[in-house]
């Protein structure tokens, strides 16, 4: 397998992108979870980081009026969202950027809620990352993160850590055969060998994400699993009120 940029593996996967990860049943549970999970209001300003082709977005959408500010670093994922957009005719409640997550450029206090599914473990280094998405939240603001429950910490030659990856990994490409066919099983198969070789993919597991929650700054932090699937799952954190 070829060593190609995290922004180059999504430009490709793009147009397979909603009938692969997309159709798996144990991720769009996830972003019900994410959703519902966040406590947003009517009128509230989201940040969907890592947006992709707005999957989670247009679920937050469905749930509330919201106002989104969905930012991605892959044009061509984001150009399937703006197809959506404007034939749903969203425009008005959904403003799409390109922007690194580790380097948002939004102002302090900007956002009610930041929101991001299977996006975050992309980034190498964490904490820094997060405290970027603190700023930008305004007191009092959440963030979910919506991931895969998986450490991909340590040796690639410590055969416990595979072991370890191999569990989310099966039950992740069972399930993606089940629900979406060979084309997503492939493609699932394929992206599960990067994270086992670390190839842009950094996972950790809901616990360490929790700590490196604390360690941006952010309280109030709980973890929760998707029903049916436990290696799938979110961790919520508050930017606790009078916290700059
Ligand atoms: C697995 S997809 C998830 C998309 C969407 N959140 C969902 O759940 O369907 C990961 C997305 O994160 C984006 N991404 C990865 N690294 C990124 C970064 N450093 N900055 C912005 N977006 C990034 C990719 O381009 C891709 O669209």
């Amino acid at each position: 397998m070829s060593r190609i940029s995290t922004k180059s593996w999504f430009d490709r996967w793009s147009n397979e992108y909603d009938r692969t990860l997309g159709s798996i049943g144990f991720h769009r549970a996830l972003l019900d979870l994410v959703v519902k999970n966040s406590g947003v209001r009517s009128g509230d300003s989201v940040l969907d980081i890592g947006c992709g082709t707005g999957l989670l977005s247009l679920k937050f959408l469905e749930a509330q009026d919201c106002v989104i500010t969905a930012i991605d670093n892959s044009e061509n994922m984001m150009a399937i969202f703006k197809d959506k957009i404007r034939r749903l005719g969203i425009g008005g409640n959904v403003t799409v950027r390109t922007m690194d997550a580790a380097r948002l450029t939004f102002g302090e206090k900007s956002f009610d809620r930041a929101v991001s599914s299977v996006v975050l473990h992309h980034l190498k280094e964490k904490v820094r990352p997060l405290r970027g998405i603190y700023k930008v939240l305004k007191p009092g603001g959440m963030l979910i993160i919506g991931e895969v429950d998986m450490d991909s910490t340590g040796s690639h030659r410590d055969s416990g850590r595979l072991e370890r990856m191999l569990k989310p990994l099966t039950e992740e490409w069972v399930a993606a055969l089940d629900d979406a066919g060979l084309e997503a099983f492939t493609k699932m198969y394929e992206n599960g060998i990067k994270h086992i070789l670390n190839r842009g993919e950094y996972c950790l597991s809901l616990e360490q994400w929790a700590g490196v929650c604390r360690k941006a700054g952010f309280s109030r932090v709980t973890v929760k699993r998707v029903p049916h699937y436990k290696y799938f799952g979110i961790v919520a954190a508050e930017k606790t009120t009078g916290k700059a």
